[in-house]
């Protein structure tokens, strides 16, 4: 996974930053972008520096998937205050794990989703579910309402509860590494 791949508080932001261009260009945290040395750090020119040190655009930040796992984030921070980001191998076992906590015939969240990320699923009815992995279903987790009510229905069905916003945070981060 790249560097960026790194979930919600300003902390794992700034972590980021320093790991992509750590090895590279230590003293120089904007090496493609630099602005007039009098020229105020405007927020935006802020982001434009930070877009082109990481060659990335909109993929990266502040699309609908990154507002979701932010929120997540500040309600995990809330919720406990030593959180500092969220687990990929957290959330894959939270997917793989057989609960038995809801319903009889959904012990796990690969009941219906599978056992591979990549391949598709299958409702208790047999209609096929599109892959969870995002890099093979790009679409995924951008609408934030989808997201939201099939968590609180799957969650209900297979732990007897709602997922907590750490839970949703671990699950959507090794997605999202798939
Ligand atoms: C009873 C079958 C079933 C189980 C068990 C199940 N899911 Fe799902 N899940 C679905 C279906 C059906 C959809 C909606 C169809 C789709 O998005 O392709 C869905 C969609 C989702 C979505 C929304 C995806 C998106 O594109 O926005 C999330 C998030 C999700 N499931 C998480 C989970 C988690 C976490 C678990 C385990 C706690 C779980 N699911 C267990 C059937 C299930």
């Amino acid at each position: 996974m790249n560097g960026c791949f790194s979930f919600g508080s300003g902390r794992s932001f700034h972590t980021a930053v320093t790991v992509r261009n750590g090895p590279h260009q230590p003293s120089r945290p904007e090496p493609q972008c630099r602005h007039d040395k009098d020229e105020n750090m405007t927020p935006t020119r802020y982001a434009i520096g930070f877009l082109c040190a990481f060659g990335l655009a909109s993929t990266a930040i502040g699309g609908p998937r990154e507002t979701l796992i932010d929120r997540y984030a500040a309600a995990a921070k809330a919720a406990d205050p030593s959180f500092v980001g969220f687990s990929a191998a957290r959330g894959e076992t939270l997917h793989r794990t057989q609960h038995n906590m809801g319903k009889a015939d959904t012990p796990a969240c690969t009941s219906c989703h599978g056992n591979d990320t990549r391949s598709a699923g299958r409702t208790r009815t047999r209609k096929p579910i599109e892959p969870m992995a995002l890099s093979v279903s790009p679409e995924r987790y951008k609408d934030a309402a989808k997201v939201e009510k099939w968590f609180k229905r799957n969650c209900d069905e297979v732990l007897g509860r709602e997922c907590t916003p750490l839970e949703k945070g671990d699950w959507l981060a090794y997605m999202m590494n798939q």
